[in-house]
Formats: structure tokens, sequence, C-alpha cells
């Protein structure tokens, strides 16, 4: 299903890649488009295929990819738009060669990487490959760290399309996420080759540090299970307050043409019923989340084959316009996601988590929409009727829903939902700013971070004395804040809140950008239990994009009093 014009582009991406590299980065005259330029459109649309790792693990060979690349064809896959076979983790020899290649391990893969490239080409799709930037991968094989340059050269030459770069063992590599994956960036655009990077790394926020810039897509979940919690879940990291502060309604705003969030790789076919299947589907398209499906399909059944090549429900997804679909309700069990389209109308997704059965409705001003409007359903491939002000859906049972499409085609393109403006949540000004005037872009741990209080929202004082702003953190807690490379000092006054049980302890950090690893340490307070005197902090954070507040604790309640931060 990917379009005919789709298919020109991208073909016509791969051509301009070709002619400005091979004559060594310079541009021909006619096509005065830069190589990096032309790497950063290779994503327009969520990129879409299949990857080895949800169903296989390490557990894949040759034979077993090839017969994958037949059925992604067989399978009207491949027509219906999944463009990419990906091998995960587990490909590679457990040593390089003795000129410091990496090569396919012998036993799995006897006729080599480009050989199953070739294969795969052959068939009209196109090949991905997994690599770490760390020392090793995570199944402890070869990593590309020392080797970036020559690594990249090796995947051009095997006619690799894409790379999901992970992060095992990267925390000691020495440089910041930031850093480290905009060398990979630049060596990939240095081969010529056009090839899409994956940042894998975890939790960790690449939206809030640029991932856009470097990368297409940024993994925003620890890996997925084959549970409707875990598909749950994995949304909630893109959609919902999981990783970021409320005020932001999910990541949606830092996604688009070219820089996606990803949520994980799709449990189609590995879930427990055709109901689940289709919800998981459904919420990865409206998402606009990459769509890599993850189950085995030489024993697919035609039900989770209907699911994968749904035309109408990937149409959603691959929206040129490329907004992620955002929540318009969200009550705990039921949810309404809604995502303007480029032909004027939007797309709405109903959703019922909870045990029980329910009916939900969705009403014209959630979603932008005045008078009556057409109401088709993406599933059935029918249109359910007009409507004037609502439409209502009875008796949905547990994960089920329904996926609709809202309006007329060939209108004016519906207005985009209200995005943070940059002062709510980057440091934007002169003078001081308090730390608790921004949202944190991210976050980890139990529990969010209490603004302008102690955790128990009770006013925080430390030895006596009263602070009116600050932060109240609980346990193990990480706050990320933007300081947009604009502020020099950060101070506050650290300490323990007289509510902390005797025996809790806490330690204090700060970090630049990455949550672990010794390269991102800029303070640490060494343990603090309720008995320390108070410490004020004075740190010079001059260039810092993204500043970390850590707490190390089981359980304690930790103040950063007064925190702020100065800029020129
Ligand atoms: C990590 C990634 C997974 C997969 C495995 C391979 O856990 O998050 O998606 O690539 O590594 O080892």
């Amino acid at each position: 299903m990917m379009s005919k014009t789709a298919a020109l582009a991208a073909l016509a991406i791969s051509l301009l890649f070709a002619s400005s590299c091979t004559t060594g980065i310079r541009q021909k005259a006619s096509a005065p488009v830069s190589t990096a330029a032309l790497y950063h459109r290779l994503a327009m649309t969520p990129p879409i295929g299949w990857n080895s790792w949800n169903v296989f693990q390490g557990n894949i060979d040759e034979e077993k990819l090839q017969c994958v690349a037949d059925a992604l064809v067989a399978s009207g896959m491949r027509d219906a738009g999944y463009e990419y076979l990906i091998l995960d983790d587990g490909w590679m020899a457990d040593q390089r060669d003795s000129a410091g290649n990496l090569v396919a391990d012998p036993a799995k893969f006897p006729s080599g990487m480009k050989a199953l490239a070739d294969y795969v080409h052959a068939r009209g799709l196109k090949f991905g490959i997994y690599e770490d930037r760390g020392h090793s991968t995570c199944m402890k094989l070869p990593g590309s760290f020392q080797h970036e340059q020559q690594d990249m050269n090796t995947f051009a030459a095997w006619g690799v399309d894409y790379l999901k770069l992970d992060s095992c063992y990267a925390e000691i590599n020495g440089r910041l996420s930031t850093d480290d994956y905009a060398v990979y960036r630049d060596c990939i655009i240095r081969t010529g080759r056009p090839m899409i990077l994956s940042l894998a790394n975890y939790t960790d926020p690449s939206w809030a540090w640029g991932g856009g810039q470097i990368g297409h897509l940024w993994r925003t979940s620890y890996d997925i299970g084959a549970s409707m919690g875990s598909v749950y879940y994995c949304a909630d990291t893109t959609a919902g307050d999981i990783v970021i502060h409320p005020a932001f309604n999910g990541l949606w705003q830092f996604a688009g043409p070219g820089r996606w969030n990803d949520p994980d790789m799709l449990q189609v076919g590995n879930l427990k019923s055709s109901r689940q299947n289709r919800t998981h589907f459904a919420l990865w398209c409206i998402l606009a989340a990459p769509l890599m499906a993850g189950n085995d399909l030489s024993s697919m059944t035609d039900s989770v084959r209907d699911v994968l090549v749904a035309e109408e429900v990937i149409k959603i997804d691959q929206d040129p316009r490329g907004i992620q679909g955002c929540k318009v309700y969200d009550d705990g069990d039921h949810e309404v996601y809604n995502k303007p389209l480029s032909d004027g109308t939007t797309a709405v997704l109903l959703l019922n988590k909870g045990a029980d059965n329910a009916d939900l409705t969705v009403s014209w001003d959630q979603i932008g929409l005045k008078g009556p409007q057409t109401v088709r359903d993406l599933w059935q491939r029918k249109n359910l009727g007009v409507y004037r002000d609502r439409f209502t859906v009875r008796d949905l049972s547990q994960d089920d829903h329904r996926l609709l499409k809202i309006g007329t085609p060939g209108r004016r393109p519906l207005p985009l939902p209200k995005a943070v403006a940059p002062a709510k949540y980057m440091v934007t000004r002169k003078g001081k700013t308090y730390v608790s005037d921004l949202y944190y872009v991210w976050r980890s741990g139990q529990d969010a971070p209490r603004y302008d209080s102690n955790f128990e929202g009770r006013p925080i004082v430390l030895s006596g004395t009263p602070y009116p702003r600050g932060l109240g953190f609980k346990g193990r807690c990480l706050a990320m804040f933007k300081l947009n490379g604009k502020a020099h000092r950060f101070r506050a006054v650290i300490g323990l809140d007289h509510a902390s049980q005797g025996d809790e302890s806490c330690r204090f950090k700060l970090r630049n950008l990455d949550p672990i690893g010794p390269t991102s340490l800029l303070f640490d307070s060494g343990t603090m239990t309720r008995d320390t005197a108070p410490k004020p902090v004075d740190l010079d954070v001059t260039g810092i994009d993204c500043l970390i507040l850590e707490c190390e604790s089981k359980n304690a309640l930790g103040n950063w009093a007064d925190a702020h931060v100065v800029a020129d």
C-alpha cells in the first residue's frame, strides 16, 4: 500500500543521495541539496517493516530470514507498505576479523550479510541491521564503540538501509548520548548511503535533547512484552505522563515528519486474541508510531495478517501530515485519541482498557469540528452515517476499541492541538529562573516530583528555614530540566525533609543529560540523612542543554529548596 508517490519520493531520495556522495560529498549543480539534508528526509512517515527480536530474539539464521523476506512478499505485507526487514541482535560473530571488521556469525549466516541484503533487496524490500554504541551489544557481541566509521562503512558496503543503534554498555563511552549518536549520524552521512538511524536509548529522553536532529526515531519505552499491560505501558510512555510532565499531554509535540517517538516494536500476532492484536495495532497507528511487525510470518494466521495489512488503518499511521495523535479524554480506563489528518478529516480512537463493558463518546468540540459530520469505521471500511455533534459506541468490552475517521476529505486541515510553549519548559530569559517554573521534560523513578512543596504537599522547611520555591522528591527520582544552554549557575539548598524516617538516606546528584554513567555526573552530595545539615549547591552549568536532578534513595523525602538557575 506504499503509495506510488511515496515510492517515487523514496527512490528520488536514494538517487540524490547516491549522486551527491559517489562524487565524494560534492553536490551536482542541479541538485543543491546536501547529503545531510537528504539524510533528514529519509523517514517522512513512520518507518514500517519487520524486526526479528520480538519473535526470535537471538535465534536467527540465514534460512529463517530468507523465509521472512519471502513471506513479506507472499503475505501482501510488502505491498501494504512494510518496507524494512531488520535483523536485531545476535547476527554477528563474537569476534571481529583480524582487520577489526564486523563479521556475520558463520554458523548462522554462512553466505554472509551482503548475500542476505541482496536477497532482501531482490524482493523489493530494504535491509536493516542492529548494532550497539557500547563496547558490546545487549547480547554481549561486539559493539561499535571505537569502530564507528569502520562499521558504518561495512554496513554501507553490505547494503544496509536502516540501523537500529542500541545503548547497552554505552554509559562508559565517555561521550554523552547526544554526542555519541551524533558521531554515528556523521559517520553514516559520510558513507554516502541513505540509512535510517533508529535511536534505541530505552526511556532516555532523546526527544528532549534534539534526537530529531540526529536520528529518525527514538525509543520511549523499555522493551515491549506480549501482553496488553505492556502494550498500554509502552503507549503511555509516548501518549501519557509516564516519562514527561502531564502538561505536555504526551510526547506528540516532539514528533513529526522525519522524527518519530518509538514505543517499541509490534506484538501483533503474539497477543492473546484478535481483539487485542487489532487494538494494539490501532493504538500504534493513531500514535504515528513506527510499525515494526514482530511476529512469526511463517505461521501467521489470516486474522493476524488482516490486521497487519489493513489499508485504511495503516494510512492513519502513514498520514503525510505526520501528527502523533493525542488523548482528548482519559479517565484511567477509557481513552479517546485524536489525530488530525492531511485531508481535513481526523482519526479518532475510542478505547476501553477497563474490565467492565462501557459506552464511549467523542464529541465534536473535543476534536475541533462543528456541525454534522460523516463517521467512517476504518476496520469495517464502511461509512456509519452522518452525526450531529457526537458519536457514541455502545458496550465496548475490555481491550476493544473503535477506530474512526471523522469529517469530509478535501476540507482545510484541522488545527493542531496546543503545544506547550518553549518558555514553559526551557530557560529562555535572562536572570533567575526557578526550576519549578519549568515543566520537566523527562522523569524516571517511582513518583513525579512535587512543585514548590515537599513530596507530601507541605511547605519545604530545612533546618527551620522555610523555602517557598523548590522541588520535593520521594525515593529514587530523576527529573530533567531543559536549560537550553542558556544558564551559567545552578543553585539550591539540598536536604532531607523532616518527615523522612530517621533511618532513611538520600544522595543528591546532578547530571548532564544522561541518567547513568560517570561521564554525566556533575555533582554528588554523598549520603545524607535527616540529621545531615542542609547543603548549599552552587554549580557551573554553562553550556548545558539538559540538567538532571536526581535523588538516589529508597524512600526518603529529598528537597531541592530554592532550586534555580541564573542566565546572562
Ligand atoms: C535491547 C533492545 C531490544 C533488543 C535487544 C537485543 O533490549 O531494547 O529491542 O534490540 O536489546 O539484545
